[in-house]
């Protein structure tokens, strides 16, 4: 008998996770299905599908978004099912009934949350209380969607990922974080270059080392520029102001001069190397135009793979 189910191509059997919180709770065959399925999903396999038919997902942002918002809510309507946004800036998680009760009636009318928030907690609290997914769209200490549509972007790119060199210039932020958590369950280099008093969290550091160790990926942090860039595959860079950091943007400002991205730095890097942002990009300040909108800039791959990629998250959790 021939097999007409078109959704027979897909393994969409569930990852070692019930939700998608950080990428460092993720094992490194879960970010490989995740990639696989994207690669599917972009590529025209699940067309007629409609995995998520009929399910709904809830969409809590307690700070502003462009990427975020919309691919994963058209990656829902792509699959079949429905988002339901809640612009929640005004009032932030907790503030008019507790994270638990959001969490409990939330999971008696949709089949996941994706929420951005403020404190990473709050997600944590509402993944313990929700008996749904979560995702991550963003906290103050990771992004894990982020950075899995950084890297599915370099495998297309690459191909093997192993033993490659992502150097980070900029902000130990959120972005940095999961740059250096999946780095390190892909055994890819990272190095992260930041003003002193700017590095990222060592709890990170100290457990993407550990990871590291098991994967054959090196994780170096250090202050000059320019040794970062020497011989690096690809360079990442990131606002020097997240979101909730607005009133320290005129000393930052002052304080990242030296860590922009310019054309001269950019040389230091391998010829044909990649530069990465996650957008939204302030250009003459992180990054200078010539790089942001020259050849070797990647940056709308890797927005147009926030779709793709998510689509495969939400395929390999919902249910
Ligand atoms: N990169 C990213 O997450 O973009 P948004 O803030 O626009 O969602
Ligand atoms: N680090 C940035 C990322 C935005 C996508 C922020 O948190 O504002």
């Amino acid at each position: 008998m021939t097999n007409n189910d078109p959704t027979s191509a897909l393994d969409l059997s569930p990852l070692s996770v019930g939700d998608l919180l950080c990428t460092s709770q993720l094992t490194t065959d879960d970010i490989h299905r995740i990639f696989a399925t994207a690669r599917a999903v972009k590529h025209g396999r699940e067309v007629h599908t409609q995995v998520l038919r009929h399910k709904r997902l809830a969409m809590i942002f307690e700070k502003d978004s462009l990427r975020t918002r919309f691919t994963f809510d058209i990656g829902m309507q792509d699959l079949g099912g429905t988002a339901v946004f809640m612009d929640h800036r005004d009032a932030r998680l907790g503030s008019r009934e507790s994270v638990k009760d959001v969490a409990k009636n939330l999971e008696r009318w949709v089949h996941g949350i994706v929420a951005r928030t403020f404190k990473h907690k709050t997600l944590d609290e509402l993944a313990t209380h929700a008996d749904i997914p979560v995702i991550n769209g963003l906290s103050d200490m990771v992004h894990p969607c982020q950075a899995l549509a950084d890297f599915f972007t370099l495998t297309e790119k690459w191909g093997e990922l192993r033993g490659r060199t992502l150097t980070y210039v900029g902000d130990g932020n959120n972005t940095c974080h999961s740059l250096i958590h999946t780095a390190a369950k892909l055994g890819v280099h990272i190095r992260v270059c930041s003003p002193e008093g700017y590095e990222p969290n060592s709890r990170v550091v100290n457990e993407a080392m550990r990871t590291g160790a098991t994967t054959g990926s090196e994780v170096t942090i250090l202050n000059d520029p320019d040794a970062a860039a020497e011989g690096a595959d690809a360079i990442y860079t990131d606002v020097w102001a997240s979101m909730g950091q607005e009133d320290e943007i005129e000393e930052r400002n002052g304080i990242f001069a030296a860590y922009q991205i310019d054309e001269d730095l950019m040389a230091r890097a391998k010829p044909d190397a990649m530069f990465m942002h996650c957008l939204p990009a302030h250009r003459g300040w992180e990054v200078t135009q010539e790089v942001l909108d020259g050849p070797q800039s990647v940056v709308y791959d890797i927005a147009e793979n926030r779709l793709h990629v998510q689509k495969a998250v939400m395929a390999l959790l919902i249910r």
